[in-house]
Parts: structure tokens; C-alpha cells; sequence
């Protein structure tokens, strides 16, 4: 019973982080050139070298929806068959390729 509390605690600190860490790529300034490159070593084999699908769904209608903090979190931790970057990828790479396919 004694440690429960410590429990929580970490529970609540590790929302936090990937809230925060959302939070933090939000506020960068994404550069499309750099993110170009992110894109094509990464995403292109699933999503397409136009971003708009390929064995994933197209990321160009994905930005459309404007949901932001939802498709970063896609990137960061990963779904079904769409893998985690969170470790690979610094918060500038995910800043930047964001901001490619924003471009697109
Ligand atoms: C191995 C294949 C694969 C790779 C590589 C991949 N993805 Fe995905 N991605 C998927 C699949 C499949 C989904 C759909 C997952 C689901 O429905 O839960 C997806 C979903 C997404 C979504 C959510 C789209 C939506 O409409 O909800 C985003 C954003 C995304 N990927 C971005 C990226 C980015 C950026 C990269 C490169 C850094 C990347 N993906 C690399 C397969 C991949």
C-alpha cells in the first residue's frame, strides 16, 4: 500500500511527457527541405512518394483534417501497422516532416 501513490505519480508523469512532447514539436518551425529527406528515408515505402497512400493511408488528406496533435501522435508512438518513430526520430525530424507534408 505504501508505494501506491509513487505509482500514480509515475502513471501521471508519463501522460505528461507525450503530451509534452507533442506540445514541443508543435512549436517548432518544421523545414520542408530537411523534412523531405525524413520523408523519403521513412515514410515513402507505405504512404507513397506524393504522400498520398500507398499500403497506408494518404498523409496529404490526413494534414487536411488539421488534426495535428492526433497525426503526431501516430508518428511518435505508432498504430496497427503504421510503426513507432518516437525513438528514431528527433522532435525537429518530426517538426520537419510534418511541415513536407503540409506542403504537398
Ligand atoms: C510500414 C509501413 C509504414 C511506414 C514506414 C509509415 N507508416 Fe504511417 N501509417 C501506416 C499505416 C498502415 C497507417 C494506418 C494505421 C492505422 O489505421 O491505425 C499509418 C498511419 C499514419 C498516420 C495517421 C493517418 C490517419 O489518417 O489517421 C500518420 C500521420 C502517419 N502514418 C505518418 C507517417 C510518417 C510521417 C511516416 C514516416 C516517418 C510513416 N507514417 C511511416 C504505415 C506506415
Amino acid at each position: 500500500m505504501k508505494f501506491l501513490p509513487f505509482f500514480f505519480l509515475l502513471a501521471a508523469c508519463a501522460g505528461g511527457a507525450k503530451d509534452d512532447r507533442i506540445t514541443t514539436i508543435l512549436a517548432l518551425t518544421g523545414d520542408t527541405t530537411a523534412g523531405e529527406t525524413v520523408y523519403s528515408t521513412n515514410c515513402t515505402g507505405c504512404h507513397g512518394a506524393d504522400a498520398t497512400g500507398g499500403s497506408g493511408p494518404s498523409l496529404v488528406a490526413a494534414f487536411a483534417e488539421g488534426e495535428d496533435e492526433e497525426m503526431l501522435d501516430y508518428i511518435i508512438n505508432g498504430d496497427g501497422d503504421m510503426p513507432a518513430f518516437g525513438e528514431s526520430l528527433a522532435d525537429q525530424d518530426i517538426a520537419d516532416v510534418w511541415a513536407y507534408v503540409g506542403s504537398l
